[in-house]
C-alpha cells in the first residue's frame, strides 16, 4: 500500500503554489559564493561540510566564477555566517551588511587548483541555434530542439529563486515577514535563458493572520501611519527598499526607482547572478496570470512547444523587443497561442471559464473585485482528445492569425471564443482577469500589419518546406528558415531596412552549406 501511495505522489503534477513553496524553501537553504577563477572543488566542499550536509551545488560564470551551495538545513548557514568576516578595506570602507552572498579567498592560490565545470546561464548564440535546428530530422524535432536549447535549466531556476530569496532578506529588514517571489516568465514555464527576473514583494501575508482571531471583547490593532492611497504606500515602500538595495545590497547595481509607472517598480541588475530584476509590489493579478500560464504550460506539452517557437520567431523578426513600445509583448503572444489552441477542434486546452468551473472552495480568489478563480489541481483537468502534431499546429497558428479578422473580433481566452471588439484598437486581447482591459492596447496598426504579413509568409514557408529535412537541403529549412534574422522574402514587395543583417546571414548560410556538403551523419548531433 505504502508503495502505491508513493507512486501516486510522484506522478501527481505539482500545483503552482506547491512548486513555489518547495523552490523557496530550497532557496532559503542556499548560499551564493563568488570564487577565484581556479578552485579546488572537492576541498571547498569538504570545507563547507563543516557547517552541515550539502545536498546540491553548481558553479557558473557571471563577472567571475560563482558557486551556489544548497545545504540540507538552514542552520548550516548561520554557522557559516559565524565563521565569516567582513573584509577590511584598504582604500574603501566596507558596509558591514551580512548576507548569504559570500566571497571566497584562497590562502595559497597556487595549490593544486583546476578548472571546475560551469553550468551555462545564458542564451546560446542565434547562429548556433539555427545550426542545431538544421541538423534536426523534422520540423517537430526542430521545435523540440529549440525548446531544449532555450528553456530554463534546473540550475537557472534555482538561481532565480535564490536571487529573490537574497533580496527578501534585505526587504525583511523593514518588513520581517514579507516575501519576495518570482513571477512572469521565470515561473510560468515559458521562460527562456536570459529572460528578466520579475519579483513580487508580498506584504499581504503579514496582515492575513491577524484579521481572523476576533474572540473576546477586545480587538487589538497595530498603530500605523496612514497615507492617501494604496498606490502611495506601494511607492513609499518600494522607494525605501530601492534605496536600501542601492546602498547595502551586495551585488545589486544600476538601481533605478521607477515609481511613477502604472505599476511602480524598482529595476536593478543583480550582477552576481546576471539577472536584470524588476521588483514590484501589490501586483497580485500578475502573479495569478503567471499561475494561469503555468497551468496551461503544464497541461499539454504542445503548449510550451508552440509558445517557445512563436516567441522565438517574434523576437528574431523584431516583432517583440526588450524595450517597451507599440509592439506585441511576450505575454500577449502567449495568450494568442493559448487562444489558438483553445480554438482547435477538438480543443488542445480548455477555456479559462472551464478551468473556473473545475475550481474548488480553496481555489476561490477575488482580487480588487476581479474574479481570478480557477482550478489549481492539474489532475482535475481532463487530457485533450486532440492529436495534432506540433508542426501542424505551428503552421496552422501562422495561417490562423495571418487571416484573423482583427478589425472586428477580439481574442478572449476566458470564453475560448472570439468576441465582438469593444473598441477600435488595432488588436484587442481581453485581459483574462481584468476583463474590461485590453492587454495589447499598446500595439499600433503598423506593428499589427507586420505581424500579419510575417505570419502569412511563415505559414507559406512551412508549407513549402513540408517533408524537407537536412538530408536534402543546403539552406536553413522549416523552423530554422523562420528564425533567420529576416525571413527570406518570397513576396514581391521587399521592405526597406530588412536587409541590414544580410552579411551575418550570408556568413551563417555559408557555414551551414559547408557543413552540409560533408557527410551529414558526421555533423548531426546525437
Ligand atoms: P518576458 O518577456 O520573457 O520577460 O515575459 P514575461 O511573461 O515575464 O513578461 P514581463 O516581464 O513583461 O511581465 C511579467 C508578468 O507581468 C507577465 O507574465 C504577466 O503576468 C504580467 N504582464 C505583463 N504585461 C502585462 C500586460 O500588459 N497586462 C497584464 N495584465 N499583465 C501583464
Ligand atoms: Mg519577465
Amino acid at each position: 500500500m505504502g508503495m502505491r501511495k508513493d507512486l501516486q505522489e510522484t506522478t501527481k503534477k505539482k500545483t503552482f503554489s506547491e512548486m513555489q513553496k518547495e523552490r523557496r524553501e530550497q532557496a532559503q537553504r542556499s548560499i551564493l559564493i563568488s570564487c577565484p577563477k581556479k578552485i579546488p572543488e572537492k576541498k571547498l566542499l569538504k570545507h563547507l561540510c563543516q557547517h552541515g550536509d550539502i545536498t546540491n551545488h553548481f558553479f557558473f560564470e557571471s563577472f567571475g566564477l560563482h558557486a551556489v551551495i544548497e545545504f540540507s538545513k538552514k542552520e548550516s548557514i548561520a554557522s557559516l555566517q559565524d565563521a565569516s568576516f567582513i573584509p577590511r578595506g584598504e582604500t574603501e570602507f566596507p558596509i558591514p551588511f551580512k548576507s548569504r552572498f559570500f566571497h571566497l579567498n584562497l590562502k595559497n592560490p597556487s595549490n593544486q587548483t583546476s578548472d571546475v565545470q560551469c553550468s551555462n546561464q545564458s542564451s546560446p548564440l542565434n547562429a548556433n541555434i539555427i545550426k542545431a535546428l538544421c541538423n534536426a530530422e523534422s520540423v517537430e524535432n526542430q521545435i523540440n530542439t529549440l525548446m531544449k536549447i532555450l528553456q530554463l535549466t534546473e540550475e537557472n531556476i534555482r538561481l532565480r529563486y535564490l536571487t529573490c530569496s537574497l533580496i527578501e532578506d534585505i526587504a525583511a529588514a523593514y518588513f520581517p515577514s514579507c516575501t519576495i517571489k518570482p513571477f512572469g516568465s521565470s515561473v510560468n514555464t515559458f521562460g527562456k535563458l536570459g529572460c528578466d527576473l520579475d519579483m513580487f514583494l508580498d506584504l499581504d501575508d503579514i496582515g492575513k493572520n491577524s484579521t481572523t482571531k476576533t474572540e473576546g471583547s477586545f480587538l487589538m490593532e497595530y498603530q500605523v501611519k496612514n497615507v492617501p492611497s494604496e498606490r502611495w504606500a506601494t511607492q513609499k515602500i518600494l522607494g525605501v527598499i530601492g534605496e536600501c538595495l542601492d546602498n547595502f545590497g551586495p551585488g545589486c547595481v544600476s538601481v533605478q526607482k521607477i515609481l511613477n509607472a502604472r505599476c511602480p517598480l524598482v529595476r536593478f541588475s543583480h550582477q552576481a547572478s546576471g539577472f536584470q530584476c524588476d521588483l514590484t509590489a501589490n501586483n497580485r493579478i500578475a502573479m495569478k496570470s503567471s499561475e494561469l500560464l503555468y497551468i496551461y504550460g503544464s497541461l499539454d506539452s504542445r503548449v510550451r512547444a508552440l509558445a517557445f517557437s512563436v516567441r522565438c520567431w517574434a523576437r528574431q523578426q523584431s516583432l517583440t523587443s526588450s524595450i517597451p513600445g507599440s509592439w506585441l509583448t511576450n505575454f500577449s503572444l502567449t495568450i494568442m497561442v493559448i487562444f489558438f489552441l483553445q480554438k482547435r477542434s477538438p480543443p488542445v486546452i480548455p477555456s479559462l471559464d472551464s478551468l473556473k468551473n473545475l475550481a474548488d472552495v480553496k481555489d476561490k480568489c477575488i482580487i480588487d473585485n476581479n474574479d481570478c478563480t480557477f482550478v489549481s489541481n492539474l489532475d482535475r483537468i481532463k487530457p485533450s482528445e486532440n492529436t495534432e502534431t506540433v508542426d501542424t499546429l505551428l503552421c496552422q497558428f501562422f495561417e490562423y492569425f495571418g487571416n484573423f479578422p482583427f478589425n472586428k473580433n477580439s481574442i478572449n481566452i476566458r470564453k475560448g471564443k472570439e468576441q465582438n471588439k469593444p473598441d477600435s484598437s488595432p488588436i484587442y486581447i481581453q485581459n483574462p482577469f481584468e476583463i474590461s482591459l485590453n492587454i495589447s492596447r499598446n500595439v499600433n496598426e503598423s506593428q499589427l500589419e507586420r505581424f500579419v504579413h510575417l505570419a502569412r509568409e511563415s505559414a507559406w514557408i512551412l508549407q513549402e518546406n513540408k517533408g524537407q529535412s537536412s538530408k536534402t537541403s543546403t539552406e536553413p529549412w522549416g523552423l530554422a528558415a523562420l528564425l533567420l534574422p529576416s525571413v527570406p522574402n518570397k513576396s514581391k514587395a521587399k521592405k526597406a531596412g530588412r536587409g541590414q543583417t544580410s552579411e551575418a546571414v550570408k556568413k551563417l548560410l555559408e557555414s551551414i552549406k559547408a557543413e552540409s556538403t560533408k557527410d551529414p551523419r558526421a555533423t548531426r548531433k546525437k
